[in-house]
């Protein structure tokens, strides 16, 4: 029998070709994009759809008889279907267009967060973003829960026995993200859930670094709740995701009133339309949604495993790379890792490299990444942080690397 050869179906030409900044210049050099943990680059596609819908498609949806605001409706709609779908989510209703993933934890925060007396707990972890940290500190204040924090190890991994110890009866809540913005852990998050469930607790999973990387299946993980923001995976900023479980969905009382969220409204009362209306209150990001679909779409039609391979090969290379520079130390080393690489240089500010690094075309977020507790966790002011996405190369980790050492050379 012949053994085919290995098909290469990942063709990271086309695919950077359907990518029009990556072939844009910075002071006259070629761009080395490698924040894609902040804002990942957007496909023609999705471009186009968002021109499309203003130059031939603008209309409001859900309000109007006439034929532009149908149409727009439909696309819309038919957006929140294939999120539905490459999700898993078990109905459309379920899949509610946000403005981000920090919009959604808020919707949570006061939403959800409604249901919730003083003396219950929420669980977050060390690694979380501000944004899955503050508007919990701020619900806390309003109702006197109290606030727990997963602690981690010095390679930025969970320690789940301490996980295990802070649930309890009163734990209402366990929010935390899948993969850290900083430190690219993969966390154990089909783990969490599963224990939070036993003590009753229902369980976010903060999915903006994670989708864009590997599936999700809502139904197959069984959390309660799933966020991603649009801009990340390849859409529009200003839209994300909720995906919610009907029942906890139905649950809460609207976030934001206003129009579309209502059933019926009257001076002395007013009462709520049905999902996913009721928490989509006033006129959404319309073109957003629909480019976001397209964005998904274009994912869904990717070679997810050769994705994840590619990515995983960058992310070690890019590693051995780094390793052999001098007072290199790299800021989380888990053993389960996605292409996310924090570091700092001894003797040297993460921002005058990531300064030097853009003069020479080179494009990576420093600081602290939203993640102030973690760096004091680490006990740094910021990181240099390269995050790497499917469209990026070997080349570009070459040049990336040479932009580095000169960076140092010139620093020291
Ligand atoms: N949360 C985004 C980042 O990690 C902005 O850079």
């Amino acid at each position: 029998m012949m053994v085919k050869e290995d098909i290469q179906l990942f063709d990271i030409d086309r695919i950077r070709d359907e990518f029009p900044t990556l072939s844009r210049e910075v002071y006259g050099k070629p761009l080395i994009y490698l924040d894609n943990g902040a804002t990942s680059q957007k496909p023609q596609v999705v471009i186009d759809s968002i021109e499309h819908y203003y130059t031939f498609d603008n209309s409001n949806i859900h309000r109007g008889v006439h034929h532009m605001s149908q149409e727009a409706t439909t696309q819309y709609e038919n957006a929140r279907v294939t999120i539905q779908k490459y999700i898993n989510s078990p109905t459309p209703e379920q899949v509610l267009f946000t403005t981000g993933t920090t919009g959604g934890i808020n919707l949570i925060a006061h939403s959800f967060g409604e249901l919730l007396s003083a003396g219950d707990e929420i669980i977050i972890s060390t690694m979380e973003h501000h944004s899955n940290i503050v508007p919990w500190q701020m619900l806390c204040e309003r109702k006197g829960c109290k606030l727990n924090v997963i602690p981690i190890n010095d390679h930025g991994e969970l320690i789940m026995s301490e996980f295990e110890k802070l649930l309890n009866n009163k734990t209402k809540l366990v929010s935390v993200t899948h993969i850290s913005n900083t430190l690219g852990t993969i966390n154990p998050i089909k783990h969490i859930i599963d224990s939070a469930h036993k003590v009753g607790a229902k369980v976010l999973i903060d999915g903006a670094q994670s989708i864009q990387h590997m599936s999700v299946d809502v139904q197959a993980l069984d959390c309660d709740f799933f966020l991603f923001s649009g801009h990340k995976v390849f859409g529009p900023t200003g839209v994300g995701i909720l995906y919610g479980k009907t029942a906890v969905l139905n649950s809460m009382p609207p976030y934001q009133g206003g129009g579309d969220m209502i059933d019926r409204v009257t001076f002395e009362k007013t009462t709520y339309n049905v999902l996913p209306h009721k928490f989509e209150a006033g006129t959404p990001n319309i073109s957003g949604g629909i480019a976001l679909g397209v964005a998904i779409n274009y994912l869904a039609n990717q070679d997810l495993n050769a994705i994840q391979k590619h990515e995983h090969e960058l992310g070690v290379y890019a590693t051995t790379e780094l390793n052999k520079i001098e007072g290199m130390r790299i800021i989380g080393t888990s053993k389960e890792k996605t292409s996310v690489i924090s570091f700092v240089v001894e003797g040297l500010h993460p921002f005058d490299i990531g300064t030097l690094l853009d003069k020479q075309g080179v494009a990576v977020r420093t600081g602290h990444h939203c993640t102030q507790p973690l760096m004091d966790f680490f006990n740094i002011p910021g990181t240099v942080r390269a995050s790497f996405t499917f469209y990026n190369t070997k080349a570009e980790v070459d040049i990336f690397i040479k932009a580095l050492n000169r960076s140092i050379n010139m620093l020291r």
